[in-house]
Formats: structure tokens, C-alpha cells, sequence
């Protein structure tokens, strides 16, 4: 008998796998909407009933609720703090580093306990490559659910009409999301057009160097950046539309992850359009914005619009990508198809969980209040930073970042980002217009998605802003004191010197820490109960 069940079932695995051959890659690319496998087909649905009726399951049904296992399965049942302390441990210490510290980091946020409760969630399980109602795998009715879910409140947190809009909720990130949306559009040498990376553009927008193709996208694809205007520090759309008249792109790329203004997408839709090609919008910085509408739309042009969910938008580490439907009746299965089979494989069903979460946190009103005080905010720290004379590219901010140019004041990114790291102040060395070099960039980049988050207002921004600029004068007395323009020996008297710049770097330090603590840590509901853990030394 049991000999029997054996053999049927290795039987019905094999013929499985062998109907599976051909269902691959490429072959399901070409029909992905026509319905799912049959569950039966599939070797995992037959596993799946064999482990059903196995013996373990029967006696526990038997005996009511089952019991914990005291077999090679106990761990399954453990908590992390008992598991693995070392891992808790960890992450009890980068609480308390988020906690003590000021995120200026323009594109980090604090996501919600909420989304982080989905994304831990036991969806992490789950198989279901394909799409809602057409899957490889059985067992997805509650998956199917959920992106089903997903997918409507993206398209109603961007105020979408789903006749004319669709989007595809399963990018890992907001990397993957740009190539497969590439993979959607053009073919393998076609030609792109983004900002420059030393200009605010992303290493995915086809940036390359003289000797090194960088990025996937100047890899497969031939690409050509536009620059900002060296004066203004605004996107140069003459030039970008002299150079798309020679280049002739097939994808007109706009967004950026270092640019303090908003896009006029009227005028990239014309240079598009004289040159036939598809306008793509990235708004993985701004999607929170967008979505709560105080920036421009880039729906009302683009043809298709990627992002990213943990920026702006506040959700898990993923990518969305936001498609016309009416204009190309193959763009739904294209930009489909591109990003499975093509580009990944299953979908992270808990991260899915997440971004459904944090797209109806998205459609609140709150989030809109949210999203309008990032903005204030930015505006809020520009001004204090240029009331001290500093240099900010574009001379301020319309969006959740500033781009500070140190080169007048004779200071490196990487100096300032040393300093503002000892003293628990999180921000980033990032290139400025007219940078030589792209090891040493001459700026920084700061943001106020996160500190907006921890719910702080523009008086607050007052109080960061000071502190900036004290890192700058500490910053300043160390390079006087390290006697050296070289980074080690900055960083050398920063942390072991005895002079005065290491000792104002430490009053400093405490003052932010005793700041931030006053502000609320998202995800966590009882602030009481970060304590520092014991193998922490007072600071990170
Ligand atoms: C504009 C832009 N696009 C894409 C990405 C890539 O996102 P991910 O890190 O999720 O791949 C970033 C990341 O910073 C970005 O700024």
C-alpha cells in the first residue's frame, strides 16, 4: 500500500516536472495571463497533500491543538531573543543607534511599526511566481489577495484610473524595477538618456566612466547623460534637447537621488515625443511627495513611472513600476513579463505585505500632512544653512533635500560626513556641479524624510541646522589641527587626538544625542523601552 502511494506519487512528481520543462522562463513570458498551472500539475500542491495526511498531522488533529515539537523542528519555535542573542543583540544596538542619532541620509526614512510587523510576516513562506490568478504555484489564494490589494491602493495612493494605469507591485527594489522596466521598453543596445551621476542622477540611469560601463544600464544599453547648468545648478533642458536631437534616445529618464527641485515634465515630454521616444519617470526620492501631491505629476506625461517603496513613500526596501495601459495594448504583459521571468524570480510576498501597508498608510490624510512638513522642513534647514553663508546648489530646496557645496568653505563631503558620524548625525559625501573628482565629492546631501518621521517641525530644523554648522567650525579646527589635507590623518585626530576639535566634537556629540532621544523612534510605541545594551559604548 504505502509502496503504491510512493510510486504514484514520484510518478505524478516526474510528470510534473517534465509539463514544467517547457513553462520556463521564456516560454511563460509569451503567456502569462492565460490562467494558472492546474494546482495538481505541480510537484510542490503534491508534496503538499502528501505532507497532509503524513502521520504527525493526523495524531495531532487527533489529540486537538499540536504541540510545540521537542524534535530536530524545536528551533522553528524559538524566539529571536532566545535563539540568537548575538542577532538581537544587533539589532537592540542599531535601535538604540536610530534612536540617539539625527537621519539626514536623503534617502532613508523610518518606516511604521505596521509595515514592519507585514514584513516579518509568515508570507516570507510563500512561492508564487507569476502573477494573481495565474501562478506556477498552488496554495496562493491569500497571495493573490494581497497583490491584488496591493496593486489597486498603489494605483489610489497615486490617484490613478486603473483603465488607464496598471502597475506591478513585485520588484525586489528600486534597481531591479528600473532594469526590468529597460527589459520592457527597448532591446539590449537600444539608447537611454539620465542625469548625470555627478549631476543627481542614479547609477541605474546608464551611468558609465571613461574606462567603466558601471551600471547594468550603460552595460546593455547605450547611454548618454544630461547635465544640470553649471551656474543655476537647474537641469539644462536646452542642452538635454540639442543632445536628444544627435543622440536620439529610445528612453527619456528623468528623476534623480540628488536634485532639490522639482521636474518640469511638460517640457521632458516634448524632447520625448521630437525624438519618438518613451518618457520615463524614476521618483524613487520623491514618490511620497508625489503621492501626496506636493510635487508635480509626473502621471500626467510619463509612460511609465518606477520607484521605489522606502524612501519618501515610507514603506519596505522594494520597487513599483507604474505603467500606461492605453497606449500600447502590449505594455501590461511586457512590463510584466520583464520583471518575471525576465529580471527575478518569486515574488517577496512579505515585502508585498509591507508595501500594502505603507500605500494605504499613503492615502491618509496624515501622510499628506506628513508629506508637506518633509518639504517645510527642507526649506526650513536650507534656510538656516544659507543664513550662515553657506553654498547650497540651486540656493535652496523644493523637495525632502539639500545639496550643500563645502568647496567655498575649503571642506570636503567625506570630512564633514567623518565629523557628523562621530557626533550621531547621519548624512552623506555626495558630488556637486563641477566636481573634478568623483572619489573626493565636494558636498553633502541632506534630507528630512527621516526626521520628519521622528516628528520633528521647523523650529526643530533650527536646532539641526546649528548643529551643522558647528560640525562644519570642528570640522575646520581638525583639518587645522591634522596638519594634512589627507582623510587618515583627519580621521586620526578626530578620533585619538587630544586638541580641541576632538573635544568640541564630543560636546557636540551629546548634545544630539540628548536631542534626538526627546523625538519618538517609528515601529517603536514606548520609547522607555530602548535601553542602551550593555556592550554599547554610549554612542552608535
Ligand atoms: C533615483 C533612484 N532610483 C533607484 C534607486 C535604487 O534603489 P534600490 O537601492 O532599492 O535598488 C535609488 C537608490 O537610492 C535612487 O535614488
Amino acid at each position: 500500500m504505502i509502496r503504491t502511494a510512493q510510486k504514484t506519487f514520484t510518478a505524478s512528481l516526474r510528470s510534473a516536472s517534465k509539463q514544467r520543462i517547457p513553462i520556463s522562463a521564456s516560454s511563460l513570458a509569451l503567456r502569462p495571463a492565460k490562467g494558472a498551472l492546474a494546482q495538481q500539475e505541480h510537484p510542490t500542491a503534491i508534496s503538499n497533500k502528501r505532507t497532509f495526511t503524513s502521520s504527525r498531522m493526523v495524531s495531532a488533529a487527533s489529540n486537538g491543538t499540536p504541540q510545540v515539537p521537542n524534535d530536530f523542528n524545536k528551533d522553528l519555535y524559538t524566539s529571536l531573543k532566545e535563539y540568537d542573542p548575538e542577532v538581537q543583540k544587533l539589532i537592540e544596538l542599531e535601535t538604540y543607534r536610530q534612536f540617539c542619532g539625527l537621519e539626514l541620509i536623503a534617502s532613508e526614512n523610518l518606516t511604521s511599526l505596521a509595515v514592519m510587523e507585514a514584513n516579518g510576516s509568515i508570507f516570507t513562506n510563500k512561492y508564487s511566481e507569476g502573477l494573481p490568478g495565474a501562478r506556477y504555484y498552488g496554495g496562493n489564494e491569500h497571495v493573490d489577495t494581497l497583490e491584488n490589494l496591493c496593486r489597486d491602493r498603489a494605483l489610489a495612493a497615486f490617484h490613478l484610473d486603473p483603465k488607464i494605469w496598471g502597475v506591478n507591485v513585485q520588484p525586489y527594489a528600486g534597481s531591479t524595477a528600473n532594469f526590468a522596466a529597460f527589459t520592457a521598453l527597448i532591446q539590449p543596445q537600444d539608447r537611454i538618456m539620465g542625469l548625470a551621476l555627478a549631476d543627481g542622477g542614479h547609477l541605474t540611469h546608464g551611468a558609465y566612466t571613461p574606462k567603466r560601463k558601471i551600471s547594468a544600464s550603460s552595460i546593455y544599453f547605450q547611454s548618454l547623460p544630461y547635465e544640470v547648468d553649471r551656474s543655476t545648478g537647474l537641469i539644462d533642458y536646452n542642452a538635454l534637447e540639442k543632445n536628444a536631437k544627435l543622440f536620439k534616445p529610445r528612453i527619456l529618464i528623468c528623476g534623480a537621488s540628488a536634485y532639490p527641485r522639482d521636474w518640469d515634465y511638460k517640457r521632458l515630454r516634448a524632447i520625448a515625443d521630437s525624438q519618438g521616444a518613451y518618457l520615463m519617470m524614476d521618483m524613487a526620492h520623491i514618490s511620497g511627495l508625489v503621492a501626496a501631491q506636493v510635487q508635480n505629476d509626473p502621471f500626467e506625461v510619463c509612460d511609465v513611472v518606477c520607484t521605489t517603496t522606502h524612501k519618501t513613500l515610507r514603506g519596505p526596501r522594494a520597487g513599483l513600476i507604474f505603467f500606461r495601459k492605453d497606449k500600447e495594448s502590449d505594455m501590461e504583459t511586457r512590463i510584466n513579463n520583464a520583471v518575471f521571468p525576465a529580471c527575478q524570480g518569486g515574488p517577496h510576498n512579505n515585502t508585498i505585505a509591507g508595501i500594502a501597508v505603507a500605500l494605504k498608510q499613503a492615502a491618509e490624510p496624515s501622510f499628506k500632512a506628513y508629506a508637506t512638513q518633509v518639504v517645510n522642513n527642507s526649506r526650513a534647514l536650507a534656510d538656516v544653512l544659507l543664513e550662515h553663508g553657506y553654498a547650497l546648489q540651486t540656493k535652496g530646496s523644493d523637495n525632502h533635500l539639500s545639496l550643500w557645496d563645502l568647496r567655498p568653505i575649503g571642506l570636503t563631503g567625506s570630512k564633514l560626513e567623518k565629523v557628523c558620524d562621530l557626533c550621531h548625525i547621519t548624512l552623506n559625501k555626495n558630488a556637486v556641479s563641477g566636481d573634478t573628482s568623483a572619489v573626493v565629492p565636494g558636498g553633502v546631501r541632506v534630507g528630512t524624510s527621516a526626521l520628519t518621521s521622528r516628528s520633528m517641525l521647523e523650529k526643530d530644523m533650527k536646532v539641526v541646522g546649528e548643529f551643522l554648522h558647528r560640525a562644519v567650525e570642528i570640522a575646520l579646527q581638525l583639518q587645522k589641527e591634522a596638519g594634512s589635507k589627507l582623510l587618515k590623518d583627519f580621521t586620526r585626530v578626530a578620533t585619538e587626538g587630544d586638541g580641541k576639535g576632538r573635544q568640541l566634537l564630543a560636546e557636540l556629540g551629546k548634545e544630539v544625542i540628548a536631542f534626538s532621544t526627546s523625538f519618538p523612534l517609528p515601529g517603536i510605541p514606548d520609547a522607555s523601552t530602548i535601553v542602551q545594551p550593555s556592550t554599547s559604548n554610549g554612542t552608535h
